[in-house]
């Protein structure tokens, strides 16, 4: 891993990612292999996610992002889809009190508005209660999907120039700004489970410059262990943001001062 000085505007770069997103693919095929019913593989993952935000918050990660629920998920079969559902409120109403305890600080993103409203109480409340936690940001991406993200944010600046009559300046920073996530730095490691290797429409802006790790391990095996793997291999990545391998060497020794 090269390290990165204080820059302008070159992300830091640390041995411990800030912000992991995880894409929990595999519950199904655990289950299936199993010959138990897929949604067993859902409870199971939902286990894996108490070990791995634990993993997360002992490690020092700052932000840990965990696709839950895709707009394309509502595709699936009507039993799997409410089994989920009931398995988010179930999580919601029993986990918040040990997150909140563990100073951890719930976000719920993604459009809400298609969730009935219990949940959409659920995760009001959730929110509010570890709203001023310091410890990790925990974010559940539910009824979530990168174009949405980016026509949501792109409505809301269109909205802005109708309301001021002119066109306004936007540029990277000012567009992330409208984001869903807009409170967290990009992600600096994104982990796939499962064995696929594709991004799904999870965070499509976000991950421009984001280290990928894909492993064939299925989410409800994914434990310490595998995440210390990730880790591992994240740290051997070289981070360019588009420099070259001198210019990093040379940053690093406070040789070069570089501007964006
Ligand atoms: C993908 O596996 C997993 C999901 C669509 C659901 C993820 C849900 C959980 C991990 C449990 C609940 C989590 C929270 C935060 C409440 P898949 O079913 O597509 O697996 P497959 O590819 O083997 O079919």
């Amino acid at each position: 891993m090269t390290y990165i000085s204080s820059t302008v505007c070159t992300p830091t770069v640390t041995d411990v990612p800030r912000h992991i997103a995880i894409i929990m693919d595999g519950n199904g095929r655990w289950a299936q292999r199993r010959r138990l019913p897929r949604v067993a593989g859902h409870t199971k993952g939902l286990d894996a996610v108490r070990t791995i935000v634990e993993a997360c918050a002992a490690r020092g990660v700052e932000f840990l992002t965990l696709f839950a629920f895709s707009s394309e998920n509502w595709r699936r079969p009507v039993d799997e889809v409410s089994f989920l559902m009931r398995l988010f409120i179930s999580a919601l109403e029993r986990e918040i009190a040990r997150l909140h305890t563990n100073g951890i600080r719930l976000r719920v993103v993604g459009d809400l508005s298609m969730f009935e409203p219990r949940i959409q109480e659920l995760v009001r409340r959730a929110q509010a209660k570890t709203a001023a936690n310091t410890g990790l940001t925990l974010t559940i991406a539910a009824n979530y999907g990168g174009r949405w993200d980016i026509l949501q944010a792109t409505r809301k600046i269109a909205q802005q120039c109708v309301d001021a009559g002119a066109m306004q300046n936007v540029d990277e920073a000012s567009f992330a700004q409208h984001l869903a996530m807009a409170y967290a730095p990009e992600p600096d490691l994104f982990i796939r489970t499962g064995g696929e290797q594709r991004v799904s429409n999870f965070l499509l802006w976000q991950l421009a410059y984001t280290e990928f790790y894909f492993t064939d391990v299925f989410w409800p095996d994914f434990n310490d262990a595998q995440l210390s793997k990730a880790i591992a291999s994240y740290r051997e990545r070289e981070r360019r943001f588009g420099r070259t391998s001198a210019q990093l060497t040379r940053q690093s020794q406070n040789v070069d001062s570089l501007s964006c």
